[in-house]
C-alpha cells in the first residue's frame, strides 16, 4: 500500500534513504517509508564536488527512474539550486517535476527566506518538504559545509525558519547539521513531521545518503553517517574474483555458454 502522507504522520519513527535509480528503489522500497531523490546524486552518482551543478533534468530523470523501482514509498524529489530563486520560476519548475515524474513532494533548501515561495506552490497543490540547517546549496556561498545552532543568532534564526516554513504550508521538514539541543526545540516547536540528518536523536525520522550509509562513497564518512556496509570493498573485491577469472579462462566455464 502507498505511503501517503496521512499514514507518514500517523507513524512513530519515518525512515528516509536516498536512491537515484529504479534498481536501488525497488530494494529499498519495502523497507523505508520515504525515498529521496536528493540533488546529493550531483555529487555520488556524478561525481561533482557540490550539488549545484545539479540541473532539473538530471533530477527528473533520476526521478522518473526511482518512480519505475519504487511503488510504495512516498517519494521526493530536490529542486536544484537556481530553480527555486523566485516563487514562480519555482512554480514553473516543481509543475514540471509534477507532470513529469509522479514524485510525492518537492523539497527546496531555506528558511523564512523560502516562505512565500513554500505557500505559493502549496496553494497550487504542490506538496513543499523544506530543509533547514546545514544546507548543501549554500556551501560554495558560505565556504564549506557548517554546523548550524552552534550561538543564540544561529538558533532563533533556525526556530524562526521551522516555524515560517510549518505556516507557508510545509508538509515536512528536514533538519540538517544541526546541533541536537537545537533541533530538539525545533521539533517541539512544529507540529508537521522533521527528518534529521546529523541533528541528533529527536527528530521523528531519519534520513541517510545511501552510498554513504551502505559505505560505497568511501572518501570520507562524515561524523553523523552509520555504515551498515562495507559496499565498496565488496564491490571491489567481487569484481577483482571476476577478473581473476577472465584471465585465468574460468570464465566463461561450461554452464555459462550456449
Ligand atoms: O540531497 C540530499 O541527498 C539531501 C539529503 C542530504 C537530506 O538533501
Amino acid at each position: 500500500m502507498k505511503n501517503t502522507l496521512s499514514r507518514l504522520y500517523k507513524k512513530e519513527k519515518l525512515t528516509m534513504i536516498t536512491a537515484y535509480d529504479a534498481l536501488f528503489a525497488k530494494m529499498f522500497d519495502d523497507i523505508v517509508d520515504i525515498i529521496l531523490v536528493g540533488d546529493s546524486l550531483n555529487m555520488s552518482f556524478f561525481g561533482e564536488s557540490d550539488t549545484l551543478s545539479a540541473t532539473l533534468d538530471q533530477m527528473i530523470y533520476h526521478t522518473k527512474a526511482v518512480c519505475n523501482g519504487a511503488k510504495k514509498a512516498y517519494i521526493i524529489c530536490d529542486m536544484p539550486f537556481g530553480t527555486y530563486h523566485t516563487p514562480d520560476i519555482a512554480l514553473e519548475n516543481a509543475i514540471r517535476i509534477y507532470k513529469e515524474t509522479k514524485a510525492d513532494a518537492v523539497k527546496l533548501e531555506g528558511g523564512e527566506e523560502k516562505a512565500d515561495t513554500i505557500k505559493l506552490l502549496s496553494d497550487n497543490a504542490i506538496a513543499v518538504v523544506g530543509h533547514i540547517g546545514l544546507m548543501p546549496q549554500f556551501s560554495r556561498s558560505e565556504g564549506g559545509y557548517k554546523v548550524k545552532g552552534k550561538d543564540e543568532n544561529s538558533r532563533n534564526k533556525l526556530l524562526r525558519d521551522a516555524k515560517a516554513i510549518e505556516e507557508a504550508g510545509a508538509v515536512m521538514l528536514v533538519i540538517e547539521g544541526v546541533k541536537e539541543d537545537v533541533a530538539k526545540e525545533i521539533v517541539e516547536s512544529v507540529s508537521i513531521p522533521t527528518i534529521g540528518i546529523g541533528a541528533g536523536r529527536h527528530t521523528k525520522g531519519q534520513v541517510l545518503v545511501w552510498s554513504d550509509m551502505l559505505g560505497f562513497f568511501d572518501e570520507f564518512k562524515p561524523k553523523f553517517v552509520r555504515r551498515y556496509l562495507d559496499g565498496a570493498e565488496i564491490v571491489k573485491s567481487a569484481v577483482r574474483k571476476y577478473k581473476d577469472d577472465v584471465t585465468s579462462g574460468k570464465f566463461p566455464g561450461e554452464e555459462e555458454i550456449y
